[in-house]
């Protein structure tokens, strides 16, 4: 069955004009658009969000990457979603990311790597709540 998961396509993507790019990659991965929003996140949001990296010596400067300019949020369904769409955007560091992957592609450096995408389906549900209505969704 179809499951859910959730993406940002990051600060560093969206200056470079990446939103289509980086979306068609998620896409010719199998995973659909179900949900999508150009957001600037604030500050309070970024540090909500990465809550679980709180204590990590990157933790503010994330945060300050994360409100730097507009960043894509969105909600992606398909098989397996979670482990698909881990699969397509490659390692944290681009240095370690597999050839094709958005962020061997893409990323500029370990910070802006261009997408987040969930790490469990439990985390998935977390993340789409914390940006999304159900109403938002239309699968
Ligand atoms: P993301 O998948 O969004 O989750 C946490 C983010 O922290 C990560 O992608 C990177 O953008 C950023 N980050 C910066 N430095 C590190 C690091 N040393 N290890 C992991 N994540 C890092």
């Amino acid at each position: 069955a179809a499951t859910r998961t959730f993406s940002i396509i990051k600060p560093d993507a969206t200056r470079r004009n990446l939103t289509g790019a980086v979306t068609k990659m998620l896409e010719d991965a199998g995973l659909r658009v179900v949900a999508s929003k150009r957001i600037k996140m604030s500050r309070e949001q970024a540090e909500g969000f990465y809550s679980v990296h709180k204590e990590r010596p990157f933790f503010n400067d994330l945060c300050t990457f994360m409100t730097s300019g507009p960043v894509v949020v969105q909600v992606l369904e398909g098989e397996n979603a979670v482990l698909r769409n881990r699969e397509v955007m490659g390692a944290t560091n681009p240095e370690q990311a597999d050839e094709g992957t958005i962020r061997k592609t893409y990323a500029e450096s370990i910070e802006a790597n261009s997408v987040h995408g969930s790490d469990s389906d439990e985390n998935a549900k977390i993340e789409i709540d914390y940006f999304f209505e159900p109403e938002e969704i239309v699968g």
